[in-house]
């Protein structure tokens, strides 16, 4: 079969529309993953793509930059040639400010293509979301059939983050709204989905009574980039773990949903964070670590500080966070998870580590320890699932036994190109499927948690633990003993 009749499914016509259309974000991801969709022969439908750009476009060649992001994305056997049709696709509209005589280009473009549907992708700070939502509804871009896809961070606290949910439903209905995280597109943490409901064996034993604790990591060896100014007013949890580690705790832990919906699977993980227990000013500073990088060397590479990165000195920004937490309900009683998560570390790794309880009794006559198992999923970089069973070592020197890995790795597996989350995401937002988005029900928890950690680390003044770049973060040299489990939970 060819490449290029595999997809059968047909979408209705559609304008994208991305405001931050010439940022980072825009050019890296969104611009590529249609490419690769449309290469692979899903888009079927008749589509536009509209860049939206505040700076003048005499000031920069947005083409020059497109061509280069989507040639750095592409396969070995793509055709230069399908980059530049792609791109010159992609129609380019200046808009200044959300003045409503600003948007008649955009108007008059649309228009024209009246029985497509309108897909409004907010890839700007998310201050400017209420305005630009407000604008294109007086301006009578809003049908039934338009969606708005809303890029994270939605807010900076529970209440900016309603206020901005309040600004966007007055111009779009809870169902045409796509909040996005990323994660929850990525290939491996769809199959956590598979791996827990279409197994038998894991299931049966995914509770207190068989884990005794479960770790998610995600590490990175990047600094802040050239995002020094959003970095430092979020830092490491509410960049990293206010959504995208959250969302793994939530598909870890939630219970089946009755079938794959929407509502089913996002009430779910609702009922996760709702039951996630707070973090009190009794237990912040033993329950969770913030610390922020110094120079340090990263594969042979000497790499500044965080400060020295960002160039203002005396930020208490963290960029490294360490929580250990519980969900109170019948299911995770006592079972606690950490969640970790820091910029400049020693490798690059995202995953979710089950570990098992040991077995209640042990029968053999060494009485050497019997490891517990472990069920390890690498997220990324490379995408596998070990398993950690205890194994007798061969011979007939009695019963030897040590902890052996079954791996299923991914790659070897599947021979086909994995697609990038945003790939998958836009396309559902295309289709219509909510699913894999959070609700605005899920945000406010996930909040509301978070709220329990910074208001208590502004009450407890809690300081951040300095740690060298290329490390694996604050080390038992700093840490207090108390929060030995920063460190004793670490695989690599
Ligand atoms: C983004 C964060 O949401 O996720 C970045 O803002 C982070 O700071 C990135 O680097 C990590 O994503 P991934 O897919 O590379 O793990």
């Amino acid at each position: 079969m060819s490449k290029k009749n595999k997809h059968t499914e047909v979408f209705n016509s559609f304008n994208i529309i991305v405001f931050g259309g010439d940022g980072d974000l825009a050019l890296r991801k969104i611009y590529p993953a249609l490419f690769h969709r449309d290469q692979d022969g899903q888009l079927l439908c008749p589509y536009n793509i509209i860049a939206i750009t505040r700076r003048n476009p005499q000031e920069f060649d947005f083409y020059t930059l497109l061509n280069k992001f989507l040639t750095e994305s592409k396969d070995k056997e793509t055709d230069p040639l399908d980059i530049e049709k792609f791109a010159s696709k992609v129609k380019l509209i200046h808009i200044e400010n959300t003045s409503i005589e600003h948007y008649c280009e955009l108007v008059n473009y649309l228009n024209s293509f009246q029985d497509y549907q309108n897909i409004f992708y907010f890839s700007t700070p998310s201050s400017a979301f209420g305005p630009i939502a407000k604008t294109l509804k007086e301006s009578g871009l809003i049908h039934p059939s338009s969606k708005v896809v809303l890029e994270k961070p939605l807010g900076y606290s529970l209440t900016s983050s309603n206020e901005i949910n309040n600004e966007i439903t007055q111009a779009f209905d809870d169902h045409q709204i796509y909040r996005i995280d990323h994660y929850l597109g990525k290939e491996t943490v769809q199959n956590l989905m598979v791996l827990r409901f279409a197994n038998n064996l894991f299931e049966r034993a995914w509770d207190s009574e068989h884990i005794d604790n479960i770790q998610i990591t995600v590490a990175e060896t990047l600094g802040v980039e050239k995002r020094a100014a959003y970095y430092d007013n979020s830092g490491a949890l509410l960049d990293m773990v206010q959504n995208h580690l959250l969302q793994l705790l939530c598909l870890v832990a939630m219970e089946p949903p009755h079938e794959l919906g929407p509502d089913e699977v996002r009430n779910e993980k609702l009922k996760v964070l709702r039951a996630l227990r707070p973090i009190t000013r009794k237990n912040v500073n033993k329950d969770t670590v913030k610390g922020q990088y110094t120079r340090g060397t990263i594969q042979g590479e000497e790499v500044q500080s965080y400060l020295e990165d960002i160039e203002k000195f005396g930020s208490k920004t963290e960029t490294f966070v360490a929580i250990k937490t519980y969900i109170d309900n019948w299911r995770w009683k006592d079972v606690p998870f950490y969640l970790r998560t820091g910029k400049r570390m020693f490798k690059k790794y995202s995953e979710i580590v089950i570990n098992f309880k040991e077995v209640r009794h042990n029968i053999f006559p060494s009485k050497e320890k019997l490891n517990n198992n472990k069920l390890i999923i690498r997220l990324q970089p490379e995408e596998r699932i070990e398993l950690v069973q205890m194994t007798k070592i061969p011979g007939p020197g009695g019963y030897r036994y040590k902890p052996i890995a079954l791996k299923l790795d991914y790659i070897d597996s599947f021979k086909e190109r994995f697609p990038e989350a945003y790939e998958r995401l836009i396309i559902d937002v295309i289709r219509g499927n909510q699913t894999l988005f959070m609700s605005q029900d899920e945000l406010q928890a996930a909040w509301n948690w978070i709220e329990s950690i910074t208001s208590n680390w502004k009450a407890t003044n809690q300081p951040n633990i300095l740690y060298e770049a290329g490390t694996w973060g604050p080390g038992d040299d700093v840490l207090d003993d108390d929060c030995s489990w920063v460190t004793k939970t670490w695989r690599e």
